[in-house]
């Protein structure tokens, strides 16, 4: 007859003689595309109710990452990727500067609208004269008072190229947020911030470049305005771009796959989705850095109901994952995780990490308001194939709202829906990660590859699911 496919509450892995003492030794480090390692192997959905910059910068901090939707306007997704890029730094190679002669109201105007609480003071040359800060602006009543007359010129500096300890020693001393980085002959070359030292101390497993920005990823599709988008995010400093599309193993997908990559030959490319192993095979064989596998498991998917097309996650996850082993490209299992459990069999079944939805959308950082709802918190989350998310995107690309006839020949493949409000988005990964590691230690595995060399699956019946779970309410 026809194989069978199995999804994460068919098994469950079997547990094995183990010598994980602690969760702690457990590594989960994974893995997006070839050139991008996470030691949190969580990435978040490209989905408008779930990630953009606020998301993205707390992923990153995390270990994880996240990938900015692609249902803004170019200009507007290249901006949430540049908050992100921003928001931390070892050396600011720009840093914001004023003249001795603006005015304080000036001043003011680029501190606020720069979001930073101090600028330094250059001269035409470039020359380091001072710095103002929102200390010594504040209580000034008279905005057409010039700089010079506000700013500090007792500085402290240091060489461009100091190591980070020193100049973490250096503001210690002198007690100040701000060490401008000058050359020989004074002129300003960098700036290192106590903000940016302390969220390092904060966050030791952050995703970074090598320049100390977080790591971020950014959706693009493969039609319309694609190569456009994919150059522009490209330019803003994206890591990695995504190419979100429902069947990645489409002609036309591969064919904008070619294109992106010739396009901007030096990006990562992580592309999808598919559910089999030839989907996987031709992605990477047209380019991709990456591959994204799930159709039909999301939360909000409806495809499966729509086209009768899918394949249950857990086989799909196993078929695809038979690539990294021969090519070395990781897959990331795309939908259906509910649970950390459902997280562990992803990834012993060879995921090399895992996106989410549902779980990160109910959080304080995913974008959308708190619905309130006989007393309950929840937020909005919807499929990007949903009714409401097509018909967002085509007015945000200046198309006209369609009338109720057009509403009805769209085609849904996704659904709108609500989800609990989850807190701080650090407590959904803590979470995860922790029962992650559990799963890792209960098959004796020190880290993912031997996770997935060990592992064993079980197939269990209805009734040992029943079993797996917790009963609700008195237990008789
Ligand atoms: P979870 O289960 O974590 O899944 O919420 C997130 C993933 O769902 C996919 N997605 C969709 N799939 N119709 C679909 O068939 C949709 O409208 C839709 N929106 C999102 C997507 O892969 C996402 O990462």
């Amino acid at each position: 007859m026809f194989p069978e496919a199995l999804s994460f509450k068919d098994v469950l892995l079997v547990p094995q003689r183990s010598g994980i003492r602690t969760r702690r030794d457990a590594d989960v480090s994974g893995r997006f595309s070839t050139g991008i390692a996470l030691k949190t192997p969580l990435v978040s959905a490209n989905m408008d109710t779930v990630t953009e910059s606020a998301t993205a910068i707390a992923m990153a901090r995390l270990g994880g990452l996240g990938i900015v939707h692609r249902f803004l306007t170019i200009g507007e997704e290249v901006g949430e990727v540049l908050k992100v890029k921003r928001a931390e730094n070892i050396v600011i190679d720009s840093p914001y500067v004023v003249r001795r002669s603006d005015t304080v109201a000036e001043a003011r105007r680029v501190m606020r609208e720069c979001e930073v609480g101090g600028l330094l003071v250059v001269d035409g040359a470039g020359r380091l004269e001072g710095v103002v800060t929102d200390r010594d602006v504040r209580f000034v009543e008279d905005g057409t008072l010039p700089v010079r007359r506000v700013m500090s010129t007792q500085l402290v500096t240091a060489r461009p190229g100091v190591p980070l300890e020193a100049a973490r020693r250096l503001l210690g001393r002198h007690k100040i947020e701000k060490l401008p980085l000058v050359d020989k002959g004074g002129k300003l070359k960098g700036l290192i911030t106590a903000k940016d030292i302390l969220k390092r101390q904060r966050f030791p497993d952050a995703s970074k470049d090598r320049r100390g920005h977080l790591l971020v990823g950014a959706a693009v599709g493969v039609i319309g305005d694609y190569l456009e988008r994919a150059r522009a995010l490209q330019d803003a400093g994206a890591d990695v771009l995504v190419m979100d599309v429902a069947h990645g193993h489409a002609e036309h997908a591969i064919a904008a796959l070619r294109r992106i990559k010739k396009a901007c030959p030096s990006a990562e490319v992580v592309a999808g989705n598919v559910a089999t192993y030839a989907g996987a095979r031709d992605l990477v064989r047209a380019g991709a850095d990456g591959v994204k596998v799930g159709v039909g498991p999301g939360a909000t998917c409806s495809t499966r109901v729509v086209s009768g097309h899918g394949v249950p996650q857990l086989s799909a996850v196993l078929d695809c994952a038979r690539l990294t082993r021969t090519t070395g490209v990781p897959i990331c299992a795309d939908g259906g995780i509910r649970d950390s459990g459902d997280l562990a069999k992803a990834l012993a079944a060879g995921a090399s990490c895992a996106m989410i939805g549902s779980l990160f959308a109910g959080t304080d950082e995913s974008p959308g308001w708190t619905i309130v709802r006989e007393g309950m918190r929840y937020k909005v989350y919807r499929g990007m194939a949903s009714l409401g998310a097509t018909l967002g995107r085509r007015q945000k690309e200046g198309a006209r709202l369609p009338d109720n006839d057009e509403v009805s020949e769209v085609v849904p493949e996704g659904v709108e829906s609500m989800v609990p409000y989850r807190g701080r988005i650090a407590e959904v990964v803590h979470q995860l990660v922790g029962g992650l590691r559990s799963g890792l230690s209960y098959s004796g595995a020190r880290d993912l590859k031997s996770f997935q060399r060990k592992a064993k699956f079980v197939r269990i019946t209805a009734a040992g699911w029943a079993e797996s779970i917790p009963r609700k309410g008195v237990i008789s």
